[in-house]
This record gives structure tokens, sequence and C-alpha cells, in this order.
């Protein structure tokens, strides 16, 4: 089809099908609610298949399982035949193929990881080897993140194409024609392991200005009979040619894409097909003019055999593509932070999801899924986790009655998945009591607890080795016995509580739990006991435990003022306070952008500071000292350090952000430090690798910077860190926030975000959250932990450290006293693994396998001892499961690992431009 002394223009026929956005995805598949965007997936599938039959030649690529599911399930079986037919032809292609097109910057690599299997499975089991996508697809993302990169070529992609990056980016690779690259995206995988072909698309996704010609387009058709009015052949095929010639002084090859397609494009198919067929073939009857140009329908994966084909090397990146900007006042750096709830529900949502539904319906059998408690199955969740991951859900820039969907559907999948884990802990325990979830421990409720007299905890740790964990319940008493499962006491603390809820107390106490399993603590009230721990009115001058931990406080203002690891003998200045940055209204000389839903524009560069000073109260028990910050009605900080913990817990409170400013606010928190770090400060890449970042820089080109702090923020997806020749300061956080360091020694996170104004990206609607608890305002609470250690050793405490906030412990309650034949321990490892190995995936697969990935988790540079390489015998491994045999796959888990054959590229070395043939003009004319 190709030919080889041509150029040849692949058009590449697609749709972009956003899994939700200003519709929900159902409402999508159905063509629902098209008042509010004309868009129906099920009309648009009928109609490409349809149109694919009338013409051999015509290709089409289909990008979102989430959709491609829904469809398939409602079609004949003649009709999947026909499908089946088309895809085996290469007429119909699926490309990317996970459940939907991620979002890059506030994902966590497991949930991604999860989405694509799920996807790719489906795609594997109803097609076979010629339904597995080779090609990656990243059109619409807002930047692209190192890690999605890693994933891709580790999941055996051969290439991986996207549409959006920094404008300024764009220009010089145009002009270096370094559009197209290979992505080194691990600096820990021997390469070629990480490398990823990248090609950027020309246009977007978009078809070229003039070719639009869909039914919601406006771009006059091919009008080819020359007996009616306005012919327009001659006029097509020129424009068309102009837009080749441009596109070719971008590239080293004789082989140029177009997308030609859009979003929720080809519901009425034959437009375009009608159009396409008619522009190839008028614009190849110009070769019998000695037009050397060759139109073609065509596939990315097929774009990409031909350059591969060419044997050219391509320029090298290590780093990203964050942060997005597509004009100089217009960073989306913003929605780093938006929807700031959203994003811990779904993170804590990716946690259940792998204890409660995966590893639990494992280690329990198949009781675990039709048990005393019922019917309960982990599809419901796994569909909701999957579909969260879009790049308009879990990145916070879909309208709110899709968020909102969004969150029912994450609930829906929670209560499925509390069947399983009540049938499965029935097993392993021996004991069919009822067992209650209090989901609303995070705002201290919990019914159980406050009312019981007796009642026992048992604590799943879902990590491969042992975790000793803070628990808080809210009670109503003063003083209880809490007991392990051995019958010994352990120290506990009841102070007076500062929650929301109905309790009066919170009883806090450390759990110990052993690796991939559980244990029970039980807990009984005490009557006459001592009174609550109550608090103290002044600022204490420090807080601090026997392990690591020193804080001192200023007297004066009541704000941190130090930090030490009293075991490394380090300190640093360390204060910390709240600021906002006032929102820019899109009402200014340099540009009408204002700040939204993804875009972060502040007007002014400095922030003002909520209070200087914080009123404060401490509370000081053995097991835990807290210092309670209040900063102003609706910022409000808890400073706690639990007697065995290494890390400083900074739990903040901020809400309804007051808008009486008619524009809005976004909050941050800012750490500044007596650190020297000369600009630089690291990132993880979806929580994953870590990346050097720098402020006012960007690796790859000389960046003209138009937005100081907007045009400084970077995404946070598990930590992020600050370091000199002696100090580290890690952060860990409990979702995905937006952060950068502005000046030396300084870090600061973006903590939520309300605005009235839309920023005009489509979504139409202002970041404007409320609740039913909150009617004036979305008040939200999290978690930032920070750790002080030397650079050298510091990754042995943040990697394991991070990795407990995103897999937490599962507490579930059971009232009064327990069988006496109860199982209060369980452990489904025969040994914890070494602290080097991530235990990710442990899921049920089918009836007689499970999917099990272990990960290496230190970069390869990050530690003396945790980075080096460790060996697993998974003979054993596990307790409760007899290995009988293993396969291994690739990461998505739809190819068998002895199978996977990427193609190779070769990289340029230094600046081998000039040595390179250079299509021209004349390539085209001659
Ligand atoms: C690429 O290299 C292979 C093997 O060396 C060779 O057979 C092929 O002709 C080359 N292709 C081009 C376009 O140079
Ligand atoms: C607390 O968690 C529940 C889910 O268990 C969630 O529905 C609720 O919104 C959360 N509340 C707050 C204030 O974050
Ligand atoms: C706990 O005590 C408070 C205040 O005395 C009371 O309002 C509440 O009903 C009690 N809760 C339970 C569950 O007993
Ligand atoms: C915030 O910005 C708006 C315009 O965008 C301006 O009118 C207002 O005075 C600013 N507020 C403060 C406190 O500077
Ligand atoms: C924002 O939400 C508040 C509270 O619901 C409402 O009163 C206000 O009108 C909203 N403003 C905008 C611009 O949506
Ligand atoms: C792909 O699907 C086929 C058909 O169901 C199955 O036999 C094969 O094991 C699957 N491949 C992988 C890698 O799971
Ligand atoms: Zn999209």
């Amino acid at each position: 089809l190709c030919q080889p002394d041509m150029l040849n223009v692949h058009l590449v026929p697609h749709t972009h099908d956003d899994v939700g956005w200003l519709k929900t995805v159902d409402q999508y598949f159905y063509g629902d609610r098209n008042d509010i965007q004309h868009a129906g997936v099920q009309y648009i599938l009928d109609s490409v298949v349809d149109q694919l039959l009338k013409n051999p030649d015509r290709r089409f690529i289909y990008v979102e399982t989430a959709f491609f599911y829904r469809w398939w399930r409602q079609q004949s079986s003649s009709m999947q035949q026909t499908v089946k037919q088309l895809v085996n032809e290469g007429r119909l292609e699926f490309v990317n193929g996970g459940w939907c097109m991620s979002d890059e910057a506030t994902t966590h690599y497991s949930a991604v990881i999860d989405q694509m299997t799920m996807g790719l499975r489906f795609l594997n089991e109803t097609f076979g080897p010629c339904g597995r996508p080779r090609v990656a697809w990243h059109i619409d993302p807002f930047g692209h993140a190192r890690e999605h990169a890693s994933m891709f070529a580790q999941m055996g992609y051969d290439g991986f194409f996207f549409g959006r990056l920094d404008y300024q980016d764009r220009a010089r690779r145009m002009m270096y024609r370094e559009q197209e690259l290979l992505w080194r995206a691990s600096d820990s995988l021997t390469p070629p392991m990480a490398d990823l072909f990248t090609g950027i698309l020309p246009n977007g996704y978009n078809p070229p200005e003039g070719f639009c010609w869909d039914q919601s387009c406006d771009d006059a058709p091919i009008r080819d009979d020359p007996d009616l009015e306005d012919y327009n052949v001659d006029d097509v095929v020129k424009r068309f040619l102009a837009i080749a010639e441009g596109q070719v002084r971008n590239t080293y090859t004789n082989h140029i894409i177009m997308t030609m397609g859009s979003d929720f494009q080809y519901e009425n198919a034959n437009l375009w097909y009608k159009n396409l067929d008619k522009l190839i073939h008028y614009v190849n009857a110009q070769q019998a003019n000695g037009i050397k140009v060759n139109v073609l329908y065509s596939t990315p994966s097929c774009y990409l055999q031909e350059l591969h084909r060419t044997n050219l090397t391509w320029a090298l990146k290590n780093d990203d593509f964050f942060p997005y900007a597509d004009d100089a006042h217009d960073f989306w750096t913003g929605y780093f932070t938006s929807r700031p709830a959203l994003k811990r529900y779904e993170r804590i949502s990716n946690s259940n999801l792998q204890v409660m539904c995966n590893q639990l319906e494992v280690l329990g059998g198949p009781v675990s899924r039709r048990g005393p408690f019922g019917v309960g199955d982990s599809k419901t969740m796994k569909e909701a986790m999957a579909v969260a991951q879009h790049h308009d859900a879990v990145s916070g820039t879909e309208k709110q009655h899709v968020a909102n969907d969004y969150a029912r559907r994450l609930a829906n999948g929670w209560q499925h998945c509390q069947v399983l884990v009540s049938n499965s802990l029935a097993g392993l325990s021996g004991s069919t009591a009822e067992r209650i979830y209090c989901d609303n421990l995070n705002i201290s409720v919990c019914p159980l607890t406050e009312s019981s007299k007796k009642f026992s905890v048992n604590v799943y740790n879902p990590l491969a080795r042992p975790v000793t964990w803070p628990v808080r319940l809210p009670v109503n008493g003063t003083a209880y016995v809490v007991s392990d499962a051995n019958g010994k006491s352990v120290d506990s603390q009841v102070s007076f509580c500062v929650s929301r809820g109905f309790a009066v107390n919170e009883l806090v106490f450390q759990v110990q739990a052993p690796p991939l399993g559980y244990t029970t603590y039980s807990v009984s009230l005490l009557q006459n006991g001592p009174p609550p721990a109550s608090t103290q009115h002044h600022t204490p001058t420090a807080i601090k435990n026997k392990v690591l931990n020193h804080m001192t406080f200023d007297p004066d203002t009541g704000l941190l003022s130090s930090l030490s690891n009293l075991e490394t003998k380090q300190t640093i200045k360390l204060t910390q306070n709240f600021y906002w940055y006032n929102a820019s209204d899109g009402n200014n000389v340099e540009s009408i952008q204002p700040s939204g839903a993804y875009i972060f524009r502040p007007n002014s560069s400095t922030p003002f500071v909520i209070s200087k000073t914080a009123k404060t109260e401490s509370i000081q028990t053995p097991a835990v000292q807290e210092v309670r910050q209040w900063f102003s009605p609706w910022v409000s900080q808890v400073v706690r350090l639990y007697a065995d913990s290494r890390a400083l817990e900074l739990e903040w409170t901020v809400g309804p952000v007051p808008i009486d400013d008619d524009l809005g606010k976004e909050v941050i928190t800012r750490l500044d430090t007596s650190i020297q770090t000369a600009q630089y400060f690291y990132t993880d890449s979806n929580g994953r690798e870590v990346l050097q970042r720098k402020t006012d820089f960007r690796p790859t080109w000389n960046l003209k910077q138009s937005e100081p702090i907007a045009g400084n923020y970077y995404p946070i997806n598990s930590r992020a860190f600050i370091k000199d020749d002696d100090d580290q300061l890690t952060v860990v956080t409990d979702r995905s926030q937006g952060g950068g360091s502005i000046n030396n020694g300084s870090l600061e996170i973006m903590l939520h975000r309300r605005l009235l104004y839309d920023d005009v990206r489509g979504v139409a609607e202002p970041l404007n959250e409320t609740s039913g608890i909150f009617p004036k305002g979305l008040v939200v609470r999290g978690r930032l932990l920070l750790s002080l250690d030397r650079p050298a050793s510091a990754a042995d405490a943040h990697r394991p450290l991070a990795q407990e906030v995103v897999l937490q412990p599962l507490l579930t309650f059971t009232g009064g006293d327990l069988h006496p034949n109860t199982r209060l321990e369980f452990s489904g490892l025969q040994a914890a693994l070494p602290p080097a190995v991530h235990l990710l995936t442990l899921s049920q697969w089918d009836k007689d396998s499970v999917l099990l990935r272990l990960e290496h988790q230190f970069q390869s540079w990050e530690s003396k001892v945790n980075s080096q390489p460790v060996t697993v015998n998974l003979q054993k491994l596990f307790t409760t499961l007899d290995v009988l045999g293993v396969s291994e796959l690739n990461l998505s888990a739809n190819q068998w690992k002895d199978e996977m054959k990427r193609f190779s590229w070769t990289p340029e070395s230094g600046t081998a431009h000039l040595h390179l043939s250079v299509p021209s003009l004349q390539h085209i004319r001659t």
C-alpha cells in the first residue's frame, strides 16, 4: 500500500470518546442528554462497522474498551462474527485498548496497570492476537508522565502517540524534526526495556484545517461533479498537498500521519468515509501528473511499522512532558489538585480494591465469592476504578454531575467488595459473626465503636511486610483496655475528640499486623477509668518521640519552626504555613485566561498568608502528641507525632473556601526550610520513579518562563522532596496534588481550589464544589507525612512509607465477644518479602490461577542496600496457595513474556541531524 519512492500520507480515521466528561460514561454510550453535548458512542460503532463493510480499503481504530465492551455485549452473534472478521483483516484495529485513556498527572501506577489489564484482557479473550493493540494512544491527556511511557513499554507496545505538549517544546521539535523520538522512560530498567518510540501527532488529534467531514463540522464536502455547481476537486487537492508539504518539513521520513476525526465523531460515518474515499482517489490521481504523493487509509501501527522500516536514528528523551502549557499564560497545572476529595476517594478506593476485592478473594478462596454473607464480586469495583482513571475523571476536569457519578460507582464497588471480605474473613477466621465496616472513620464516625462496651478490630495488612499502624477510633467512654491477639494488653490512650462526629472522645493505639494477613485486637470499656487526656491551651515549644523526630514551634506564632532527626542528628529550620493565590479573573492585558478546573493562573506571584499566627492547643500522651492549630475559620491543622513513628503527620483541613471575593482561591501549604536546594526538587511519576525538577528550567529546551508560579508546578502523586548534601525533607501525600519549589529551600503543595470562573477548556462550569453536608463549600481533609533523613538513605524510609499510605490496612469490626475458636491471626505469606520487593498485585485471574505482580520498588540510584537485585522463591511464598506452575506475562498480562517481541529503535548519538536524508519539497514534486 505504501509507495517507497513517494510521500505516503497515512490517514487515520478515529474517534475520541471520553469515558465521562460533560456527560457520564453511560450517557455518552447511549447518546443520552444530547442537550449537554451531542455524543452517542453506540451509534458511532454501529455506523463505523457498517461503513467499513462498504469498502475493504477503509480503516478505523478504536481505543476505549469501556465503550467497546458495552457495545459488544449488545450485538448479535452474526454481528460479532462480522466484527471479528474486520479485526482479523486489520480493517478495524484496536489501539491503546485499556478500559479508558488514563490521565497521566493524577493517577497512580497500580490503578493504571489494572485498568489497562482489564481492557486488554477483554480484547485478547474476544479477538485473540489480532485484537492486541500495538501502539499506545494518548491523544488527549494534558501532559505526559514518564512512568506511563515506562509502563507502555513493559506492556509490549511498539510505540506511543499523543497530541498535547508544551507549545514551546512543540515549536522547537518541529524546527529540529524531533516530533518523533525515543523516550527512555526509566533510569533503572536496562535499555531497551523501558524505551518507547514516541510520536507527537502533527495536529493534536484533529483533522487538518478544512478537512473535517463529520456531521458536527462545517467544512465543504468534496463536490466532484463538474456539471454541478461549486466543483471543488482541484481546490481540495491543492489545499491538501499544501498541508502535506507543510507537515513533511518537520519530519525525516517519507511518511506523514493525519488524524481524521475528533471528539465523538463518526456517529454518521458515511459523511467521513465518502469524502475520504474521494480525497484518496483525487489526490492519488495526481500521480499521473508526476506528483509523488500517495494517500492511504492507515492506522497508527501501520504508520509506525513504516517508520521502523526506515532504520533511522531518533532523538532520545529522558525526562517527561510536564507541565503542559498551550500558551504563555495557560498552564494546565490546576488539575493536578482539582477536586481533592474525589482524588482521595479514588486513591483509597484503589487501596480497597487491592485489599478487599483482590487479595482477600484469593486468600479466602471460592467461599469469598459465595459464602455466608451472600454473593460478592470484584468486577463492580474493578470497573468503577478503571473508569475513574480516565483523563476527565480523577483529573477533576469533569462536570459536577459526572464527578458524582464516578463517586457513586466507586461506592457501589465498595459494597460488592464488602461482601467478599465478610465471606473471606469468615472463612479464614472461622467466625461468621457480623462484620461492621466503618466507612466514615475519616470523619470520626463509627456507631459500633461509639456505642459498644466491647468490640474487636480486625486489622488486615495488604503489604508483604509487617506494618505498625496507628488506629484512631471514635468512642464515648474515657478509658479502654486494648489487647492483641495473644491477649496481651497494649498501650492505648483516650483523648478529647475534635471531630465533627458525635463521639466525644478518640481512642488511639498502635497495631502491628503481619504481612499479607490480619490480626485482631479486642477493646473493652473500663468502668470508672481515668478521665481522657485533656488539652493544654498553650503552645508547647516542642514535641518529640524517642525514635526520630523532634519538632519545635515558635511560641509567638504557633507555627512549626524546626525539625530534627534524633537518630541521624540532623536539624533543619522549617516553617510551615497556609496561603492562597488570588485567581486571575481573566481580565488583564497579558491574557484573558482565568484559573479553572484545568488551568492554574494566579494573578499575582505572591500568595496571601491566611494568618501569620495560629491559635494552638496541644495534647501530649504516651501514644500520641498533637498540636492543633487554627489559622482561620476555614483552615486548621493537627501536627501529630505517634510514639513509634518515623514521620511527622500534618493533618490539614481546608474549607469552605470563601468566595466573597467573587473570584475564588487556590490554597497551598508551604514548607520553608534551611535546606540549600539551588532550585532543584524532586517529584514522583505516577507514584513510582522519582524525577528531578528545576525551577524555571526544562531539560530539553530553553524555557521562556511566563508564569513564575503555575509554570513551575508539577504533579505529585505520592511523594516529593527537597535536599542538599546533608539533609533531605520528604513529603508523602495521601492523594495526587500539584506542587513546586518556587524559592530556595521551599516546597509548596496545593491542597484545595475553589474557582468561580470557567477556564474555557470545555467543561463550562466553575470549580465550585459543595455537597450535602457542606452546602457552603466543600471541606477537605488530608494528610502530609514529613520525614527528615540523610539523602543517601532517605529512600529506604520514604519508599515504604509511601506504599503504606497507598495500600492502607483495612479495619473491620465485630461487636461483643468473639467465639473462642476464632482464628485471631493469619498471614498469607510464609515470610515477609525483602524491603525492596513490593507485592503490587495478587488477584484471582480465573478459577485455577491468580495474577501475581512483584515489583522491585527502588530506583537504581536510590539506596545502597535496597537498590540491589533481589531473588524471591515463589514456591515458598504463600501459606495457603500451592504453586503448581508459573508463567510469566508482560506487565498488562495480555501476552506471554517469551512471545513478547517489540520493535527495536536506535537512539541517535550526539547531534546526528545532519547525516540524515531529509525529504524536501522536491521529494514530493519530482
Ligand atoms: C534497514 O536495515 C535492514 C537490515 O539491516 C535492511 O535489510 C533494510 O533494507 C534497511 N532499510 C532501509 C529502508 O534502509
Ligand atoms: C469519608 O469517606 C467516605 C467513604 O467511606 C466518603 O463517602 C466521604 O465523602 C468521606 N468524607 C470526607 C469528609 O472526606
Ligand atoms: C455518645 O455520647 C454523645 C454525647 O453524650 C451522645 O450524644 C451520643 O448519642 C453517644 N453515642 C452513642 C453511639 O452512644
Ligand atoms: C484579586 O484579584 C482581583 C482581580 O483578578 C482583584 O480585583 C482583587 O483586588 C485581588 N485581591 C487581592 C486581595 O489582591
Ligand atoms: C458557588 O457555590 C455557591 C454555594 O452553592 C453558590 O452560592 C454560588 O452561586 C456558586 N457560584 C458560582 C459562580 O457558581
Ligand atoms: C488470550 O486469550 C486466549 C483465548 O481465550 C487464551 O487462550 C490465552 O491464554 C490468552 N493470552 C493470555 C496471554 O492471557
Ligand atoms: Zn478526552
